[in-house]
């Protein structure tokens, strides 16, 4: 077997991991990347977390100076951190930043449940219902007063959503704030 098959097999490896870990990926559409801009509602200086962040388009629409529309460059300043599990999207991530020359926002290659969110001030999920019961211990435990969540499809397993985005033919959001 030619040694070009090591990180063939790697890279497809972990992308079945992460799969299998929290969710396989799907992209949010853009007008829903809209809503959720709207809902999380972004100041300068804060904190923005996306775990499972696939290949940092959420991340890049809600904080990349370059993309932002001419009304919210003033509020470009946002720190952003997209954590992803496989090494594919990860990639895509990286090239997608150096494009977009998006320095105020970062892509780390690691496990959504290894992330601490003790700093962060809003984030997004969009992974599996079954992994949002399973990540809403440490979301209790780490998430500060006043933080802002959104998650995408399916509630966050008994906690009371602040607000419900629905549109018809999309998907609902939910908004929570700690
Ligand atoms: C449904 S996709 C959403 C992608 C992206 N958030 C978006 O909205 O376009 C879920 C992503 O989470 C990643 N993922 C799954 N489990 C993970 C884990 N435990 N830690 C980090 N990323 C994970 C998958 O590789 C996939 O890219």
């Amino acid at each position: 077997m030619s040694l070009l098959w090591i990180p063939i097999l790697i890279l497809l490896f972990s992308l079945a991991y992460a799969s299998a870990s929290g969710a396989p990926w799907v992209p949010t559409f853009k007008r829903d990347i809209e809503r959720i801009r709207r809902l999380l509602d972004l100041k300068d200086g804060e904190k923005f977390v996306e775990l499972g962040c696939g290949d940092g388009r959420v991340v890049l629409a809600l904080s990349s100076p370059l993309l932002q529309k001419e009304r919210d460059r003033v509020r470009s300043k946002i720190i952003a951190v997209g954590v992803e599990l496989s090494i594919i999207q990860w990639i895509a991530a990286q090239i997608r930043r150096i494009i977009t020359r998006s320095w105020n926002t970062r892509f780390v290659l690691g496990n959504a449940f290894a992330y601490d969110l003790r700093d962060a001030d809003a984030v997004y999920l969009f992974l599996l219902p079954e992994t949002y019961e399973k990540i809403r211990p440490k979301l209790e435990a780490e998430l500060k007063p006043g933080a802002r969540l959104v998650s995408f499809v399916w509630p966050i397993p008994d906690w009371n959503p602040t607000k419900v985005d629905e549109m018809p033919g999309a998907a609902k959001l939910y908004l929570y704030v700690r």
